[in-house]
């Protein structure tokens, strides 16, 4: 059967209606003095599009502009990000002062740490996700246990082994640093509680859930409902700065893009920008390998949740709730959408996290990830189980050893028994999505936190 597939696709690059296009490209090829054996005899064919294809091929590319993010005042404020790009790269926010953003998310490996499960204060259980387009996303973490970029970024701030600070450390810094806090003060206004902090109150302060004895949650609850909410608009201003800094992290102009647009116009100069395995990538990608009912739309996602059968580190069963833990944080969350410090309480981001529902089959799904500048982050999955590309389709096309909830069996996968040459193409293709990094200014620390006075 398989076989009758690889046959009618050669076939397909014989006759067809883009032939005369390639016969002229060959030509071109001859015009440039490339021999014409080497064109025609050695040079693989491109893969011939049908309608359908093209018109699927039109719905991955290009990447439309980012949404924009209501509940963040600031996300488009050319101030706010340059503070917020200073702010990723501060250490003083963590416990024992080392500790940033761009520890885990560097910025001279895709923002990733190429580790299988990230590392800082301490063991943090799962894998660290690109920020390369990462604005571009619905849900955040790979149990999408929050809804907006701003209310992310606060999360491994406390995190015991991120970060290891507390939002009142955060406020302190700012306090005690004139030039961070003037900037502070420049995008968000005036902010009293950072008056004589410096010495009045404990280093570390926030809420513990769970553990009362926590001598970070005693301290938080000794504090006034006043100094708390200032506190708290504080950090979650600190969030909004990053995430206007994370919004032009932006790398979307890969081989794939330009294939497209060349495809688009009639253009094969511009189509040869992909290889030949990788357009048979594309077409077992969106066809036969089905890859396109999750990783789909010009990001390559659905922005939803899946199990892919891959079991956790180490083996053994399932026992990462995922998605069905992530829900009811995302609802309890003071920084949510419709909460306090929401710039959009009733915004589009608001009426997701009301109409919320957790059923059990969200139980053990993980967030389908971007395929972006996927050859760029290895390894791979939510705890990097998988170390190359090649490991990820094989895990795909046989499903062995997959591990899959006892309640719930995801309709969507089946086993592919790829061929070792569709294996290749479907790499070649995933290769095909590599783009450059965003602009050099964005990639290390600012001098100054503040934007330089014209
Ligand atoms: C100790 C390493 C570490 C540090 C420090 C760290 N991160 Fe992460 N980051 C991760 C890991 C691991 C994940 C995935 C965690 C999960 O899903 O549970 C992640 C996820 C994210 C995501 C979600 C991306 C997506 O597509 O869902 C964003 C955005 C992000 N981090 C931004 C930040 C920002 C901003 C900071 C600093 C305030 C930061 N991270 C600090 C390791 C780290
Ligand atoms: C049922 C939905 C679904 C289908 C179908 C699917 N994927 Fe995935 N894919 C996911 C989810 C969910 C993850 C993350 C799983 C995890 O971490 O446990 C993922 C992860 C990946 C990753 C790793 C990305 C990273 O950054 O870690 C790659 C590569 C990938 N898929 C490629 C493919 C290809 C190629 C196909 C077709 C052969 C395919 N996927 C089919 C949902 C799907």
């Amino acid at each position: 059967m398989r076989k009758g597939t690889r046959a009618r696709r050669h076939e397909g690059t014989k006759g067809g209606r883009r032939r005369g296009v390639r016969v002229r490209w060959v030509l071109l090829l001859t015009a440039a003095l490339v021999p014409v054996a080497l064109a025609t005899a050695t040079e693989p064919a491109a893969v011939e599009l049908t309608e359908t294809d093209r018109r699927l091929l039109e719905r991955h590319s290009p990447v439309p502009p980012l949404p924009p993010a209501p509940s963040n005042v600031v996300a488009d404020d050319p101030a706010a990000a340059h503070l917020g790009q200073f702010l990723f790269f501060e250490q003083r926010f963590s416990a024992n002062g080392e500790v940033s953003c761009a520890t885990c998310h560097d910025p001279a490996q895709a923002f990733t740490d190429g580790r299988p499960r990230a590392q800082a204060i301490g063991d943090v259980p799962r894998h660290t996700i690109t920020l390369l387009n990462t604005a571009h996303n619905r849900w955040f973490f790979w149990d999408g246990r929050r809804e907006t970029l701003w209310s992310q970024a606060l999360v491994p701030f406390e995190e015991p082994v991120e970060m290891g600070g507390s939002r009142l450390r955060i406020a302190r810094v700012i306090a005690g640093d004139p030039a961070l806090r003037a900037a502070y003060e420049s995008v968000f206004g005036p902010a009293a509680i950072l008056d004589d902090m410096a010495s009045t109150v404990p280093l570390d302060a926030r809420p513990v859930p769970g553990d009362a004895k926590h001598p970070h949650h005693v301290a938080w609850i000794a504090m006034s409902h006043a100094d708390r909410d200032a506190v708290n608009r504080v950090f979650a201003n600190v969030g909004k700065a990053i995430a206007a800094y994370e919004r032009r992290l932006l790398s979307t102009q890969a081989p794939f893009d330009e294939f497209v647009a060349g495809v688009r116009a009639g253009d094969p100069e511009r189509t040869a920008a992909i290889p030949p395995a990788a357009q048979r990538g594309w077409k077992l990608f969106a066809g036969r390998a089905s890859c396109r009912l999750c990783h789909f739309g010009p990001l390559f996602t659905d922005g939803e949740f899946h199990s892919t059968g891959i079991g956790p580190e180490g083996g053994g069963p399932l026992n990462d709730p995922a998605r069905y833990a992530g829900i009811p944080q995302v609802q309890a969350s003071e920084f949510n959408a419709r909460g306090a410090y929401s710039d959009a309480r009733d915004g589009v981001k608001a009426k997701q996290v009301r109409s919320l529902r957790r059923s059990p089959e969200a139980w053990g799904q993980f967030k389908t990830p971007s395929l972006r500048n996927v050859a760029r982050t290895p390894p791979y999955m939510h705890q990097g189980q998988l170390a190359t590309l090649r490991d990820v389709v094989l895990h795909y096309s046989t499903l062995e050893n997959a591990v899959l909830p006892d309640h719930h069996q995801e309709q969507l996968l089946v086993p592919l028994h790829l061929t070792d040459r569709e294996i290749d193409d479907l790499v070649a293709f995933l290769e095909s999505l590599s783009a450059a990094d965003p602009a050099e200014t964005l990639l290390k620390r600012p001098e100054r936190p503040g934007l330089p006075k014209r």
